[in-house]
């Protein structure tokens, strides 16, 4: 069985969706270790109580030091078993962004999920960029992480329709609704050996 990784920043609800998931619907995936870059994370108690281990490297201690950083994270993975070869990495609200070194050492190993319907919206505030574009729908993706921002191979989108009475606020929360439900179904989908990659497409076997 892979080991799973989890890197968060805050909150950890999409964390706590895929170890929910984990235990309930038996995925294959051990999830060893939640690493967070901010000690006061709230995703760090959830995992503590669901009876995963957790680290914390603190961010604000490597100033202008990023790859010492990433080497930090990487020897933490690797403590816990989350090697390049029997692991895989899942970004869940990490705010940071990973330095080529990392993403080359873990490659097609690391997943991130993304509120928007990428290739639209990428970067930072996803959910306001399309209020104020106008879309009329939007939704997250998941995909395998590569050197650009947000743009590695799309393995599995939610789509949420976004009416009149939409603000940022309920596109938000209907969007965040839906990443849960994909988050897992993806993490599945890699534990369970089914997905292939061929240049930019990821193909799901079944
Ligand atoms: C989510 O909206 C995710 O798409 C984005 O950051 C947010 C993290 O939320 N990358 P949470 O920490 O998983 O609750």
């Amino acid at each position: 069985m892979k080991n799973l990784g989890i890197l968060i920043s805050g909150r950890g609800s999409n964390m706590e969706s895929i170890l929910k998931a984990i235990k309930k619907q038996k995925i294959p995936i051990n999830p060893a270790i939640v690493i967070s870059n901010k000690s006061n994370a709230k995703g760090l108690a959830i995992a503590k109580k669901m009876g995963v281990q957790t680290a914390v490297i603190d961010s604000s201690k490597y100033k202008g030091r990023r790859l010492q950083f990433d080497e930090e994270i990487i020897s933490t993975l690797r403590k816990y078993n989350v090697t390049p070869t029997n692991g895989l990495v899942c970004l869940a609200g990490f705010m940071r962004i990973i330095s080529p070194h990392f993403i080359k050492e873990y490659k097609n190993k690391i997943l991130n999920i993304h509120p928007a319907l990428l290739p639209a919206f990428p970067g930072l505030d996803a959910q306001k960029q399309a209020m104020e574009f106008g879309a009329k729908y939007s939704g997250c993706t998941v995909h395998f992480v590569d050197e650009g921002v947000d743009t590695g191979p799309i393995i599995i989108q939610g789509i949420v329709e976004i009416g009149n009475k939409d603000t940022e606020k309920t596109l938000t929360k209907k969007i965040l609704i839906k990443e849960h439900e994909i988050y897992p179904k993806a993490v599945e989908l890699f534990a369970k050996k089914k997905l292939s990659i061929k240049g930019r497409r990821v193909r799901i076997s079944s």
